[in-house]
């Protein structure tokens, strides 16, 4: 079933509580791929009920990025959903959610500032403000979110932590295409020669997995190992390579004694991709 209006979700999602069903979200902004799929397939498997939005929420992108190029194609994305077992789609226009007099922020500090939060600015409000609306529109048990967007997962877990929502954020591990690139919607934009290039990410965090998973604690000399082997790709412009602390993301210094996240952010030509592995010393691996 197809939704546009908040109304609509409201009286599904009543009557199925009314019926003791638990209820799975998985907020997307379309442009479903393999990792999306893997998400919903999740959360189908863990909740009676599931609920997608399919949603390019304008107040998460800068006045410079791609929110008009964005790609929308909600017929495909609907068929996706469906063939996934999703039993509703929310799919709202902006005015729906977004009145014109609104007043109201979501701003979760320190884990913003860093990483994609310090190139992006405003981006992480966008991201928690809409989120905070589909929580509270949806009210869903469980949200599911891919790791591959690390910093969004502990952003989400801190806003839902502190604002009580009483969801359960689950994160579902990179999905990767033959050859390691992650999946993103944004790999539509690369042209074959990028595409190629961009096997370095997977390859150079794969290598600093295996470096930690040998003993290495030195997250200056991972920082700097991972930032080496990307910047001998002729294609590849740094954007940031980081280790930070896997919950508040801060960066290590030091030797590594708390769980970490290893995050870089690449541009090939004028698409920007991200990566990371996260690597627990106390010998659990992610
Ligand atoms: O990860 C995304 O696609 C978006 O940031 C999200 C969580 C759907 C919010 O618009």
């Amino acid at each position: 079933m197809l939704i546009k209006t908040i109304e609509e979700v409201r009286a599904l999602v009543r009557e199925w509580k009314k019926q003791g069903c638990s209820i799975g979200f998985v907020p997307t902004m379309g442009a479903l791929h393999e990792g999306h799929l893997s998400l919903l397939k999740q959360a189908v498997a863990e909740n009676d009920r599931v609920i997608a939005s399919v949603f390019v929420n304008p107040t998460q992108f800068g006045p410079n990025e791609d929110y008009a190029s964005y790609p929308r194609d909600i017929q495909t994305d609907y068929s996706l959903c469906q063939s996934a077992g999703v039993d509703a789609v929310f799919h709202p226009e902006p005015e729906e959610l977004y009145l014109p007099n609104r007043a109201t922020t979501v701003h979760v500090t320190g884990l913003t500032d860093v990483l994609c939060g310090a190139k992006r600015p405003g981006h992480f409000d966008g991201v928690c403000l809409v989120l905070s609306k589909l929580f509270s529109i949806v009210n869903p048990d469980r949200a599911y979110f891919g790791q591959k967007d690390a910093q969004q997962v502990a952003v989400v877990r801190r806003m839902v932590r502190d604002l009580n929502f009483g969801v359960d954020v689950i994160a579902s591990p990179i999905v990767r295409e033959a050859g390691g690139l992650a999946r993103s919607s944004r790999n539509a934009y690369l042209s074959a020669e990028e595409k190629a290039a961009a096997l370095v990410l997977n390859r150079s965090l794969s290598r600093a997995l295996q470096a930690m998973q040998s003993g290495e604690r030195s997250a200056d000399l991972i920082r700097r190992q991972v930032a080496d082997q990307i910047a001998a790709e002729p294609l590849a412009r740094i954007d940031y390579v980081e280790v930070v602390d896997f919950e508040d993301l801060r960066p290590v210094q030091g030797p590594m004694t708390r769980p970490v996240l290893v995050a870089v952010a690449v541009f090939f030509g004028t698409t920007r991709l991200i990566d990371n592995v996260v690597f627990g010393p106390e010998l659990e691996v992610r």
